[in-house]
């Protein structure tokens, strides 16, 4: 496994990070699940992505668990607030932070995780409260640092331009060869103000493994199948789509990897990506990942797999 720093940081995040979105302290049992957080381990992934909002608090509760008898200084925590966790708690406000930084905390069994992010940018609160109550988290030794995920560039601008305010490292947009929005600008401005990327859905939830045929049943024990966690992916098992997608397997081959690396290797090709922060309800599939970090794969092939992929990507 490689590392690269983090932005404006001292972390040193592995390539491939674990994200926790559906699967752990929910759609995965928990036996497989911490079987994938002991191969993570095990692979030499050491960046562990969640949310409080990541079945209501389950996915953290899960983590705190099975993290409980590892070093801290073993992983880098990542955790997010925004999304509602009840009725009235949701959103960036000072009181917001203050609750749910500390929630965040008692679930995952530490005293401070390693990078707290917005999940969103809340528009209901100005931003320099959101910015100076972050701040205090990291001055509280609550967070070492902070970022944010899928912000436009006016909203990363706005909470730069406030005095005084610790400065966000990291920005968490959705990525792969089948999603480049953030490519355009937010790379860029991130690069340039000492933010590093680490992407969700680089396999886009699975397609870019080339599992999914098209016309073809859909593999049992697969997001795709699942009902808990298979409600955000309809939008990527178009004919169109997977169509393409087997369109990539002849160039995979010539890469010498499977197609889930490819596609992982893919998004690494930018230096501004610090890390690919996979899902995995098997350890197979993180060990298979994992592998993708230092693979030397020829820039024309990267070229002929996003010509093949430009009509149906999104956007
Ligand atoms: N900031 C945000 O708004 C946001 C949004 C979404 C996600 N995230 C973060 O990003 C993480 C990753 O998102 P994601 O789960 O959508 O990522 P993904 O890596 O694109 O998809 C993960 C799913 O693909 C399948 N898979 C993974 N590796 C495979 C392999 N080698 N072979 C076959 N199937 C494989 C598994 O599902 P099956 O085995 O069930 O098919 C796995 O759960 C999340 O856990 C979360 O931490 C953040």
């Amino acid at each position: 496994m490689r590392y690269r720093k983090l932005g404006a940081s001292d972390l040193e995040v592995s390539e491939i990070a674990l994200g926790s979105w559906l699967t752990y302290g929910s759609g995965v049992g928990h036996d497989r699940g911490k079987a994938c957080v002991d191969q993570a381990f095990a692979s030499g992934i050491n960046l562990i992505d969640t949310a409080n909002v990541y079945g209501r608090g389950a996915a953290e509760s899960f983590l705190g668990e099975v993290l409980a008898g590892r070093p801290r200084a073993s992983y880098v925590l990542a955790t997010k607030l925004y999304f509602p966790m009840s009725a009235t708690d949701q959103g960036l406000s000072r009181a917001q932070i203050a609750k749910q930084i500390d929630a965040s905390l008692r679930r995952l069994r530490v005293d401070h995780v390693d990078l707290y992010q917005c999940h969103r940018y809340d528009a209901a609160t100005p931003i320099d409260e959101t910015m100076r109550a972050l701040s205090d988290v990291v001055r509280q030794g609550k967070a070492r640092y902070i970022g944010f995920s899928e912000w436009s560039p006016q909203q990363i601008e706005s909470a730069f331009a406030i005095a005084g305010s610790v400065r966000f490292v990291s920005s968490q947009p959705q990525y792969s060869l089948l999603w480049r929005n953030p490519e355009k600008e937010v790379f860029p401005l991130c690069a340039a103000k000492g933010v590093s990327q680490i992407v969700w859905s680089p396999l886009a939830q699975g397609v870019l493994t080339g599992k999914y045929a098209p016309g073809a049943k859909r593999p049992a024990d697969s997001r795709a199948s699942s009902g808990s966690m298979g409600y955000f992916m309809g939008s990527w098992l178009t004919p169109a789509i997977l169509e393409a997608v087997q369109q990539l397997k002849p160039i995979v081959r010539e890469a010498g990897c499977t197609l889930a690396q490819f596609a992982l290797a893919w998004v690494l090709r930018q230096e501004n990506v610090a890390s690919a922060i996979v899902g995995a309800t098997r350890p197979e599939q993180l060990a298979e990942n994992a592998a993708a970090s230092g693979l030397a794969i020829d820039p024309t092939l990267f070229q002929r797999a996003e010509a093949i992929v430009a009509p149906v990507r999104r956007p």
